[in-house]
């Protein structure tokens, strides 16, 4: 049977380090435990799921470029490319397909530095603030949202 959707999260910079970066913004789960999460969900529901974490804007641009054609979402945490990539801006918005954005985090209760999304406008959705959940939520919106349009 084909899969009812498929699912691409991209993870930006120091993502890697989740569970011992700052948990008192971004809490004890590692990204690992969020993948894990994620799959869990995914599998049980027919979606397939890519998962990748970069340090690099270059690796996180060409990820998205390849993603068209292969994935119809596109689930991404830019971190703090978020607020200062213009190519990550210019990816998302050649990508064909559907895009959410997410954060651990609310970026708005934050440094003013971190209120501005460069990619915000690009998108489809935007779920922040629910710390892990954040991803579980977009993910299961995604795929309330493909069980929809069948
Ligand atoms: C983040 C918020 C960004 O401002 C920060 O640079 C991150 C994580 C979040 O998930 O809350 O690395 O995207």
């Amino acid at each position: 049977m084909p899969d009812l959707v498929k699912i691409l999260v991209i993870n930006g910079p120091n993502l890697n380090m989740l569970g011992t970066r700052e948990p008192k913004i971004y809490g004890a789960d590692t990204l690992a435990d969020m993948e894990t999460r994620c799959r869990a969900i995914c599998d049980a529901e027919g979606a397939s799921l890519g998962w990748m974490q970069t340090n690099g804007e270059a690796e996180m641009v060409t990820t998205i470029q390849q993603a068209s054609g292969k994935f119809d979402w596109i689930v991404i945490n830019a971190a703090g490319l978020t607020h200062s990539s213009v190519p990550l801006r210019d990816a998302l918005a050649l990508f064909p397909g559907r895009k959410i954005e997410v954060h651990l985090s609310n970026i708005h209760k934050r440094e003013p530095f971190r209120h501005h999304s460069m990619s915000s406008a690009v998108v489809d959705g935007v779920v922040l603030g629910f710390g892990g959940m954040s991803y579980v939520m977009a993910i299961k919106g995604v795929i309330d949202m493909a069980r929809e349009s069948r």
